[in-house]
């Protein structure tokens, strides 16, 4: 509306097509953004309003401020011909009707949001966008993400994108969150550049590949998702909590080289997993170890030190709580806590560390599998109830994402 100065016939012919101009414009018609045509660069926001149809953004190539185009029923196309970049937000959300959304010469923006885009296909952005802040791709009926190439974001999070089948990321790092959740149920997703990511949340996948990935910062979690295997074959240390949970069809889990895990470390209701035995080199454990679930051999070969408790609770007739036993009796585990249960056996252990005494209801039952039933038993409630407030502790975080 402030450009209605301009007149509108040189706007058309783009004989102003290097002048700057600075403001904000709100946009609710074609006419208005034909007004500002002769902007090459644009100091300001612009922002959509009303019931527009389809608009077109021709002349300007630098956007300095934010493009808001946020719940607009009647919008099906919106495209910049020549805009090559977005210093500040960009966002497309609620917009029922929007199909085309061509940014051919777009190479940059800042926090790049597209939500609630039920008829959109896939973008149109054929340069392709090679930096941005953020990226967040949520309730869309895209199925490909093409024409974005960024090597390092600060927030990645692609969730509830029903028709989105293949995801592949040219990544480096990611700074601050990558949250995966809810796209089509054949899912495969690829980051093959991958070296480390800050805090990385796996949801309703059905293929992830992390082959470069060296080191979570933060927490790392598998949740609920449908994949078979989960294989991080660089990765070395986890500077917050490992979790993998619900994820009924895994059966293998490889971390063939890591060494530390700074929080704790939750396996538990993976239903198909038989077998915890992929974390060879894994010594040191900063928070609390919580395997539950249906596995036949939980081992931590070069365990050297339990900073947490330690619960351990498997169904299965096979399960042997020996060398957990041996892990205690080694002073392994430095918690306040520790509980190994099998279908047949249960050894269960109130330790207070301050003192460096321990309460230990089955002494003798380390010594024989046989006795701690016997004995274990006894303690149970008491060790279990220590396990449940030092466990809220150090899942609590990871937990309460999932509730
Ligand atoms: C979207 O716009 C309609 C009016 O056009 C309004 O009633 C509704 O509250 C808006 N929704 C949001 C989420 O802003
Ligand atoms: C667009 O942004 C990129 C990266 O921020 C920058 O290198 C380039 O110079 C910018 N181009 C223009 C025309 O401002
Ligand atoms: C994997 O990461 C290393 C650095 O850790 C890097 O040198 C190498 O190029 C990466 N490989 C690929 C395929 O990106
Ligand atoms: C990790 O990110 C998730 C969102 O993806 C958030 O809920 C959680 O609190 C974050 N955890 C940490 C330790 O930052
Ligand atoms: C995360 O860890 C990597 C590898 O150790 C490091 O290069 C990076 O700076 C860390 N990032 C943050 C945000 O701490
Ligand atoms: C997972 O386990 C269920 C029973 O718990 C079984 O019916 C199913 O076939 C298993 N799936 C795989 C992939 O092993
Ligand atoms: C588990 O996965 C790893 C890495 O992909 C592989 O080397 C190993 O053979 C698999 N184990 C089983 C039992 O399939
Ligand atoms: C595992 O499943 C049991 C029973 O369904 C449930 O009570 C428990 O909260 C689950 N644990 C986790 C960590 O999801
Ligand atoms: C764990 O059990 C599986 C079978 O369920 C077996 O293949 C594997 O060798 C066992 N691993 C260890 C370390 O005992
Ligand atoms: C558990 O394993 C230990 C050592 O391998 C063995 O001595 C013990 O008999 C086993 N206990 C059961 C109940 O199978
Ligand atoms: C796991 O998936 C099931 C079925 O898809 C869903 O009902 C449940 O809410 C999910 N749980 C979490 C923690 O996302």
């Amino acid at each position: 509306m402030l450009f209605t100065l301009l007149p509108l016939a040189l706007a058309a012919t783009g004989a102003l097509a290097s002048s700057v101009c600075s403001s904000s414009l709100t946009v609710s018609s074609q006419s208005d953004l034909d007004g500002i045509s002769s902007c090459s660069t644009f100091k300001g926001d612009i922002t959509f309003e009303g019931s527009i149809a389809t608009a077109t953004l021709t002349g300007i190539e630098v956007l300095t401020g934010d493009l808001i185009v946020k719940n607009i029923t009647t919008l099906s196309s919106i495209s910049a011909p020549s805009l090559v970049n977005i210093s500040g937000a960009f966002t497309l959300e609620i917009l029922q009707s929007l199909s085309v959304v061509s940014f051919p010469k777009l190479t940059s923006a800042g926090d790049i949001t597209f939500v609630t885009l039920n008829s959109l296909d896939t973008f149109q952005l054929d340069a392709g966008i090679t930096e941005a802040t953020s990226l967040i791709i949520s309730d869309t009926t895209i199925t490909s993400i093409s024409g974005i190439s960024l090597e390092t974001v600060e927030t990645l999070n692609i969730n509830n994108n029903k028709y989105l089948t293949t995801l592949n990321f040219n990544l480096h790092s990611v700074s601050n969150i990558l949250e995966l959740s809810s796209t089509a149920s054949d899912v495969t997703v690829t980051f093959p550049y991958l070296q480390w990511a800050n805090n990385m949340t796996i949801q309703d996948i059905s293929s992830v590949t992390l082959p470069n990935v060296t080191a979570i910062n933060s927490t790392l979690s598998f949740t609920n998702n449908t994949l078979k295997s989960i294989s991080c074959p660089k990765l070395k240390t986890i500077g917050g909590s490992l979790a993998i949970v619900s994820n009924d069809k895994l059966t293998n889990v490889s971390f063939p080289v890591l060494k530390s895990i700074s929080g704790g470390f939750q396996i538990a209701n993976n239903t198909n997993l038989s077998s915890i035995d992929g974390f060879p080199l894994l010594a040191s454990v900063g928070g609390a170890i919580d395997f539950v679930g249906d596995f036949d051999n939980a081992t931590l070969a070069k365990l050297t030190t339990v900073s947490g408790g330690v619960n351990i609770d498997s169904t299965s007739e096979e399960f042997n709580c020996s060398s957990w036993n041996e892990a205690e009796k080694d002073s392994v585990i430095r918690g306040d806590s520790y509980q190994c249960k099998a279908a047949s056996v249960s050894t269960s252990i109130s330790l207070v560390a301050s003192t460096g005494s321990k309460t230990d209801s089955s002494d003798t039952a380390t010594g024989t599998d046989a006795s701690a039933t016997a004995t274990g038993s006894s303690s149970s409630k008491g060790g279990a109830s220590a396990i449940e407030v030092s466990f809220l502790g150090a899942f609590a975080a990871v937990l309460f994402q999932f509730l």
